[in-house]
């Protein structure tokens, strides 16, 4: 088992209640977690004996000199939030996988002129790293926050946000819409809205311009159709999805459902196994006791990325992936099953 070289742990050192039911988690470790903004970490908890996985995308930005945080809102009934909001103290310690997702900046970042947040609720904490990355470690790029939240005392991050405005003036642009404002028109974003928003902050082309979105599902399916309605393309819109159900299953299964081994290269170490339909890689990796990073198991949260660098992977299901990663060889091992043949994976996690 490679359990314990994958595992990290890391101390609470400050606990602080942003707003009611949201708190921010601040730790530290003995060795440096790495990350990029946009991330998330996955933690690990145990239940009955069973391990369930629960991510938190970070708040502080790794260009600041910030402590490693995360943002958790407390969900009615839930099983992890609950116990951290509730309960956790400074000092207490979590074991995480480490920091995961591709809702992160790309790589030829400085080629673009603007970038468009849009976030509602909770949807703020990626959004949150990533704009004060952008802001002080891009200074040539213009960036415009929408943010949406049911009232000016629910909003996290309001008097942050506000400070940020003030200092980075003509670069930092912030509209809030708060659903309980009596103009009903710019309460809740709409598609008008939207387009409305578009057209007062917009400097750039659309090919200059990234869009990020966070927040509930039927608020991201608005904007990503208004924006790709409005002629922005489909490879500038990023998503990072909170809610994670179980994957749809597709009518097609791979064309090649025989045995193949995937040999994985997890960091500096190799792992083999044998891999059968209907196992997915992932499944394959448990039942032969080799830990692999993973959070969701559905294709949607890309915890489980990896490089193929041999042979060739048909994927059950993949909301998270663009053609363009595709196309680069990154796959998922929760939805990956080999086909044609052997394959050999790399996975980093540091
Ligand atoms: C990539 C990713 C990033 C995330 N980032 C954050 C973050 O920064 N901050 C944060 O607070 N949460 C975040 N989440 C959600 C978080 O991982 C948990 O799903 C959430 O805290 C609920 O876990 P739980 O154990 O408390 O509830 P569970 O016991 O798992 O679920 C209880 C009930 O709540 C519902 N539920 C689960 N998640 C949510 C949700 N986010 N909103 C509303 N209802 C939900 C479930 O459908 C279920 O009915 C993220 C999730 C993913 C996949
Ligand atoms: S674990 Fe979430 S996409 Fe694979």
């Amino acid at each position: 088992m490679n359990e314990n070289k994958l595992y990290k742990t890391l101390r609470i050192t400050n606990i602080t209640e942003n707003i009611k039911g949201f708190k921010i988690f601040s730790f530290d470790s003995d060795e440096v977690l790495k990350y990029k903004a946009g991330q998330y970490l996955t933690f690990i908890h145990y239940e009955h004996n069973e391990e369930i996985r629960r991510s938190y995308s970070i708040t502080s930005s790794p260009v600041l000199n910030e402590s490693l945080s995360v943002g958790v809102k407390r969900i009615e009934n839930g099983l992890f939030s609950r116990l951290l909001i509730d309960t956790a103290e400074i000092g207490d310690e979590v074991k995480t996988i480490g920091a995961g997702g591709i809702f992160i900046l790309p790589d030829n970042f400085e080629n673009y002129e603007q970038v468009f947040f849009f976030a509602a609720g909770s949807g703020i904490t990626p959004i949150y790293s990533l704009l004060k990355t952008v802001l002080d470690g891009y200074k040539r790029v213009d960036v415009v926050l929408i943010y949406s939240n049911a009232s000016y005392e629910k909003t996290i991050f309001l008097s942050e946000l506000k400070e940020i405005e003030k200092k980075f003036p003509g670069r930092f642009h912030v509209k809030f819409l708060f659903s309980n404002t009596i103009e009903l028109s710019k309460a809740r974003l709409h598609r008008n809205l939207i387009i409305d928003l578009l057209k007062e902050f917009s400097i750039a082309e659309y090919a200059q311009t990234l869009f990020y979105i966070c927040g509930p599902e039927a608020y991201m399916r608005l904007c990503t159709y208004t924006l790709q309605e409005n002629d922005v393309p489909k490879s500038n819109i990023k998503r990072e999805d909170f809610v994670i159900n179980a994957a749809k299953k597709r009518d097609a299964s791979p064309p090649d459902t025989t045995l193949h081994t995937a040999f994985i290269r997890l960091n500096e170490e190799m792992f083999n196994f044998e891999v059968h339909y209907p196992d997915s890689i992932l499944q394959a990796a448990k039942k032969a006791n080799v830990v692999l990073p993973y959070s969701c198991e559905a294709g949607r949260c890309a915890s489980c990325i990896a490089k193929c660098l041999k042979g060739k992977i048909w994927h059950s299901y993949n909301e998270v992936l663009t053609e363009k990663e595709l196309e680069d060889n990154l796959v998922l091992t929760c939805v990956g099953h080999p086909v044609n043949g052997d394959v050999e994976l790399l996975i980093r996690t540091i």
